[in-house]
């Protein structure tokens, strides 16, 4: 909905299940008259349909339930995603592929070994959901307006994430320097189990409207050539000391996709951290190709 609204393109609903995704369509496309804006949505439970796509998002797999963490899904999402990967290899290879799946940073490698895409056209979204979240409970706690807040995550979409204060600024001002580290260190923890809190309030299914404002934000990046900086899930060939491996990092974003990894000036501490999460996504998502 929120691609379509911005105009972005048009868009294909694909589900497994069948009638879903036309009947989502279908609704979706009933508001053009009240929105008064022309867009276009079909939706299909044939994923061939996909043929031809430039942009293809990539949220299929079965989503957490209460005390479930997101590396729980690992083995039921990986055989899921492998079957749309061959399906994009095959008939939309010259698409910009964005994965969503979780757990996100090994379903991002392994895509990426699947298709055999270049890593500037297969990434995952994660780490501006994660930011967004960090600057809203900033926001929150602070009382400020969440838009003058420019939260920086980066690291795993999963426990290991790492939320920078220092270079998490209010109007330029970084976080560290007016709130005490007490109140960061829980802010920070907020952050890390912020999907989590909403899947347990939910009972069932995971977070979907930040999650999706975060995927349009990265479609209009594409779509409009914006080269934005923004947190993705990336594959790192030697930056941040880091190779052959997928983490959430600062990236510069248009149509090619990734132009750029950003390095962010890293204590020792945090280079080691994100190093050490770095391999264990390497390491699984090599256990799912053996
Ligand atoms: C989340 O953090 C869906 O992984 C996503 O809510």
């Amino acid at each position: 909905m929120r691609i379509a609204q911005e105009g972005l393109g048009d868009v294909l609903l694909i589900d497994v299940v069948k009638g879903r995704a036309a009947g989502k369509a279908m609704d979706l496309e009933d508001a053009r008259g009240l929105l008064k804006f022309n867009y276009h949505i079909k939706g299909s439970d044939d994923i061939g349909e996909l043929k031809g796509s430039d942009i293809v998002v990539v949220t299929a797999g079965l989503a957490r339930t209460p005390g479930m963490s997101r590396q729980d899904l690992l083995s039921k999402n990986a055989q899921i995603l492998r079957d749309v990967c061959l399906n994009i290899k095959a008939k939309a290879s010259g698409a910009i592929v964005i994965i969503v799946t979780n757990p996100l940073d090994i379903m991002t490698l392994y895509a990426l070994k699947i298709t055999g895409f270049k890593p500037n056209k297969l990434f995952g979204m994660g780490s501006s959901l994660d930011s967004a979240r960090f600057a809203n409970l900033i926001a929150q706690e602070l009382s400020l307006s969440a838009t003058d807040i420019e939260a920086v995550v980066i690291g795993a979409h999963g426990e290991a994430m790492l939320p920078l204060p220092r270079f998490t600024k209010v109007k330029g001002v970084s976080l560290d320097e007016f709130i005490d580290d007490k109140k960061i260190e829980s802010l920070i923890s907020r952050t890390i189990n912020r999907g989590a809190e909403i899947v347990s309030s939910l009972g069932t299914g995971s977070a979907f409207f930040a999650p999706s404002a975060a995927i349009a934000v990265i479609v209009k990046a594409i779509a409009k050539d914006e080269k934005r900086t923004i947190g993705l899930c990336g594959y790192l060939n030697g930056e941040y000391g880091i190779k052959g491996t997928c983490l959430g990092v600062p990236c510069r974003l248009g149509k090619h996709g990734i132009e750029k990894v950003i390095e962010l000036d890293l204590s020792l501490e945090e280079k080691s951290k994100l190093a050490k999460s770095g391999s264990l996504v390497a390491q699984a998502a090599e256990q799912l190709l053996a």
